[in-house]
């Protein structure tokens, strides 16, 4: 069964976990777990992981090539590990913002509303700018955000993700740089997490069901 169909009708997601065992009753009302014993299998190492990032950063460093500063805007949570490999690999001037994205949904996905729970400290108008997303899903998010960055103002902005999955997308939108591309499949590790958990995994792995 694939968990990224987030099919668990009627129910509101919250964006940063793992949609379909968080259950989010509203805003400050708590959060309701439903959880089932699962296994991980590894799906991408952490070799791989790190030797795709060191190709993405000489692209990266192409283009940016000359810029007097980059701020690198993290969205948290699941890019935190993704964004601290990037920009240890980066050979450029570079600054690091954060802002946290939460998209809700009914359970009828094209409904799904992205709101800005923490915005950058910084303001970005006519500087270089790149996000830094861990996965691209439906795609509303990075849309949103890439939407919402562009109006500032900034004199280049451009996207990467770590992680795509181009069958589940909902919105015309495509990262200028991505790790790699996935199935459909729901993934943790790396930063990525199942209801908070397994962030700490060093590699990316998919989730198993075991009952
Ligand atoms: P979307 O592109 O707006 O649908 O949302 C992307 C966000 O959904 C990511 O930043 C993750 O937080 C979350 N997400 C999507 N797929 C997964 C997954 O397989 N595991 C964990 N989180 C996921």
């Amino acid at each position: 069964m694939s968990l990224s169909g987030w099919a668990f009708s009627n129910l509101a997601f919250e964006r940063d976990s793992a949609a379909p065992c968080r259950i989010v009753l509203g805003e400050n009302q708590g959060v309701a777990m439903a959880t089932r014993p699962y296994e991980i299998d590894e799906m991408i190492s952490a070799k791989s992981i790190a030797a795709r990032i060191e190709d993405l950063c000489r692209d990266i460093q192409t283009e940016f090539e000359g810029t007097d500063k980059l701020v690198v805007v993290g969205l948290l949570r699941g890019s935190f590990v993704f964004i601290a490999d990037l920009v240890r690999e980066l050979d450029l001037p570079i600054e690091v913002d954060f802002l946290e994205a939460s998209s809700y949904g009914d359970g009828m996905e094209s409904s799904r509303e992205v709101r800005i729970l923490k915005d950058l400290r910084g303001t970005i108008e006519g500087r270089d700018v790149l996000v830094v997303e861990d996965i691209v899903d439906t795609g509303h998010t990075l849309n949103h955000v890439t939407n919402l960055l562009l109006s500032r103002l900034p004199a280049r902005l451009k996207s990467i993700a770590l992680l795509d999955k181009p069958s589940r997308r909902e919105v015309d939108f495509k990262a200028d740089w991505t790790g790699f591309e996935i199935p459909d499949e729901f993934v943790v590790g790396y930063g990525i997490d199942f209801a908070q958990r397994n962030r700490n995994l060093p590699y990316i792995g998919k989730v198993r069901f075991t009952e």
